[in-house]
């Protein structure tokens, strides 16, 4: 698209133009912005205005977890809304009780009362303001490769450069290194070690370690096995709390119910959003153990919304577990996912502009490189709140041309697709990635 098509919206129909004029595009220079219109949407496929079909191999925004034909949980939703749209939080639904009693069923070890939002970011923001309150301490450490949120205490703990131009944020929050083993100087177990030199030199003043168990928006990064019960560890050492932001990661992304539980470890916070309706819609959900749960008995909880446990959301969530549930995605999730898997590695084989490919169940990442010895990345860390396109953007604007859509993340392809994806719709997906790579190959440097 030439800069002339950009700022004039030209190649937009009516509604991609008023949609244009009149909304924000999210995380955008506006003159950038060419929103498509999509006019239907089924199974693991969606269709825009102009005809055009893609699968979605990264679930919208890693979210539609459920595919888009679970008339399950639009039926719930119809249903409440007819029966009783909104009720305020001092009320309740049968539906906001039985989703917190299914989260604390399905969540780990003690992760037994929630708080519901209506967001990731809120997720958060409840995640820390919780353990605040039940720490007494203030600050919270998280990590630069990571994403939590766009309001204010949500990106301050975040690291990735969209942080930057909301800085300077809240006070008290402090980032980590990352488990990263292929971009960054550290090895990922000296990265928790370091954390744990952090939590000493803080001295006791640390409420909480905040991680995504496996980072998501920031390029799949897959930890390896002891550094979350390493971290758990060393954070209850320092009396701190273990946040996991599940945000992304949960809701069988990753072959199981939540992240932390490829690894075994139970947080002491939860954070929820995305799958937990798989977008059906908006609902966020903090849970905690029964310890801190018991704090709040004595002590005010001093924080809430006006659409805490909306009566719709609520009942989007409750079915959607029971789809992941009566459809057995979670273990559906580890089977194809290894097909998933198999197939990436033939990409990996293939194109000499595949870095690394990282990844578990349906949740992969594909890190490109132009130079695979010197490990130079197409896209860098400023791209992202740059104007203009990468290579990286190139190669899943290919990849949409031939058929699939695929997100992008500064130097990474994210591959998320719906649980309900079948073997034959991933491969006619991975053809099109393999035709976007051709675009990363010949753009290497010699
Ligand atoms: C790990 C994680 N936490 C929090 C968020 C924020 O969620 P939301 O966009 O629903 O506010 C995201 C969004 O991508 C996320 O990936």
């Amino acid at each position: 698209m030439s800069e002339q098509e950009l700022s004039t919206g030209a190649g937009l129909n009516e509604i991609e133009q008023m949609d244009k004029e009149y909304v924000f595009g999210t995380w955008s220079y506006q003159k950038e912005v060419s929103p498509t219109e999509v006019v239907d949407a089924d199974g693991v496929r969606f269709t825009t205005a102009d005809g055009d079909e893609y699968i979605d191999f990264s679930s919208q925004l890693m979210c539609s977890n459920l595919g888009h034909s679970a008339n399950e949980v639009a039926d719930a939703v119809t249903e409440q809304l007819r029966r009783a749209a909104y009720v305020a939080p001092s009320y309740t639904t049968e539906n906001r009780a039985r989703l917190g009693k299914k989260l604390a069923e399905v969540t780990p070890g003690s992760l037994s009362k929630t708080f519901f939002s209506t967001s990731g970011t809120e997720a958060v923001e409840a995640a820390i303001k919780i353990a605040r309150f039940y720490t007494g301490k203030q600050k919270i450490i998280s990590r630069y490769r990571s994403y939590h949120g766009a309001t204010y205490g949500s990106i301050s703990v975040t690291g990735d450069p969209r942080r930057l131009k909301a800085e300077p944020g809240i006070p008290g929050t402090i980032k980590a290194p990352d488990p990263y083993a292929y971009g960054s100087t550290l090895d990922p177990m000296e990265s928790v070690e370091y954390i744990d030199e952090m939590l000493e030199l803080e001295g006791d003043t640390v409420a909480a370690v905040l991680v995504e168990p496996i980072v998501g928006s920031n390029g799949i990064l897959v930890p390896p096995e002891e550094y979350l019960p390493r971290l758990k560890e060393i954070t209850h050492n320092h009396d701190a709390l273990l946040i996991c932001d599940e945000v992304m990661s949960g809701f069988g992304r990753t072959g199981e119910w939540f992240g932390c539980d490829v690894f075994d470890v139970e947080p002491d916070i939860m954070t929820m959003a995305k799958g937990l309706t798989g977008a059906y819609q908006p609902l966020g959900a903090t849970t905690v153990t029964s310890e801190i749960a018991e704090y709040f008995e004595e002590n005010m909880l001093c924080h809430g919304h006006t659409y805490a446990g909306h009566p719709a959301a609520v009942a989007a969530g409750l079915a959607a577990i029971e789809t992941y549930e009566e459809e057995n995605l979670i273990e559906r999730a580890s089977e194809v996912g290894e097909y998933l898997g198999k197939r990436i590695n033939d990409l990996v084989e293939k194109h000499p502009s595949v870095g690394e490919a990282r990844g578990v169940g349906l949740f992969h990442g594909i890190e490109l490189t132009k130079h695979p010895e010197k490990r130079v990345p197409f896209g860098e860390r400023e791209d992202k709140i740059s104007t203009g396109s990468t290579v990286v953007d190139e190669v899943s604007a290919t990849a949409a041309e031939h058929g699939a859509y695929v997100a992008n993340m500064i130097n990474t392809l994210i591959i998320a697709p719906p649980l309900t994806i079948t073997e034959e719709e991933i491969d006619e997906a991975i053809t099109a990635i393999d035709a976007g790579l051709e675009i990363s190959d010949a753009a290497m440097e010699h």
